[in-house]
């Protein structure tokens, strides 16, 4: 089936952006999509560069490929444009006409909101705010209304059921993970969408029908960049700080160290099931002992052999999926791909 969707296994920040940017690197999608808000940020190191996306797919790495944000997308137009610039995509960006224009309003209110800013932990980008005007159905701006980005508007369900039609391949980049899900994960430490994979083919104007490999992405550990639950949380700030450095794990839109926890097979294991992963991919292998890649994935030892045994459970789980990259850097191209 032609569309490959990915989503994250844990907190958000399991390095989807890098996997979808090494998928796509590959040349096999027409079209790489993405739905969510800009709460959520893709880094992604190119061509000596690093990206810190918002909005933008990962798959931008593909010259070849359009670039779809779809009606489930909310936008913060100068950062759009911003990442248009940034990426050269000024000719290949489609925009649903029902995307949501996050307005300074938004951002304003979500962040004089204390108990958001507090409790939840929000990010402060506004997203919420504007999902409330859109279920409240309140006076919203859309990506239609917005000059700045009419070039780039089209009807991307047509569009991308067309392209289909003629056998076209497409990427599909969800946002955030299992335990921020607003209906699955850990309410109410959540964000304000779903996010898992039929949410994201909604978001974007395509039916259940035409997903085809599901990658659940997962670290060895469990992030949080906010708070809510985090299963054995690492106290010790030295052993934190080795995650903060080496691990760069620093909210890359918020700013915010990330809490560190261990290995969460429950969620994991629901991670699997409710997104019915096919293929699993490990990113930040290289954050553990015995993780030497000049040898190849054979010659894991260690922790990091444990690791990967660990993950023999996460297999168990129906429909099965089975590991499939193994990100060991944060290089685009520092993955091993198993058969
Ligand atoms: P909000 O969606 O910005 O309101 O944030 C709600 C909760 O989800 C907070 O705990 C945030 O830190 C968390 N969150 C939202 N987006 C992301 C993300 O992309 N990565 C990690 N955490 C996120
Ligand atoms: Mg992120």
């Amino acid at each position: 089936m032609p569309v490959d969707i990915v989503v994250g296994g844990q907190g958000g920040d399991e390095g989807k952006g890098k996997i979808c940017a090494y998928l796509a690197s590959r040349g096999d999608y027409d079209y790489s999509i993405r739905v969510g808000g800009p709460n959520a940020g893709h880094t992604i190191f190119f061509n000596d560069k690093i990206y810190t996306l918002k909005t933008m797919p990962g798959g931008f790495v593909n010259k070849r490929a359009k670039m779809v944000l779809g009606a489930g997308t909310y936008i913060i137009t100068d950062w759009l444009e911003k990442e248009i610039k940034l990426t050269g995509v000024q000719d290949r960006l489609l925009i649903d006409p029902h995307a949501v224009i996050i307005e300074p309003r938004h951002t304003a209110a979500e962040r004089g909101d204390a108990r958001m800013m507090g409790k939840i932990g929000s990010v402060g980008t506004g997203l919420g705010a504007a999902v409330r005007d859109r279920v409240d159905r309140k006076k919203l701006r859309f990506a239609k209304d917005e000059p700045r980005l009419k070039k780039y508007i089209k009807d991307v369900p047509e569009l991308l059921n067309r392209a289909l039609a003629k056998g076209s391949r497409m990427l599909l980049e969800g946002t955030q993970g299992m335990k921020l899900s607003n209906l699955h994960g850990e309410y109410p430490f959540v964000t304000s969408r779903d996010t898992t994979a039929s949410t994201f083919l909604g978001e974007a104007g395509l039916g259940p029908k035409y997903a085809g490999e599901v990658y659940a992405v997962f670290k060895p550990y469990v992030t949080r960049v906010g708070p809510g639950m985090v299963a054995d949380e690492i106290k010790d700030k030295k052993v934190l700080s080795r995650y903060h450095t080496a691990g760069r794990e620093v909210g890359s839109v918020s700013g915010r160290l990330r809490r560190v926890g261990g290995f969460d097979m429950g969620v994991a294991r629901r991670t699997v099931s409710i997104n019915s992963a096919t293929r699993l991919a490990i990113t930040h292998i290289d954050l553990l002992e015995g993780a030497d890649i000049s040898r190849g994935v054979k010659s894991f030892t260690g922790q990091a052999r444990k690791f990967l045994a660990t993950l023999d459970k996460v297999c168990a789980v129906y429909p099965n999926p089975k590991v499939r990259l193994i990100s060991y850097g944060p290089g685009l191209y520092d993955v091993l791909e198993l058969k």
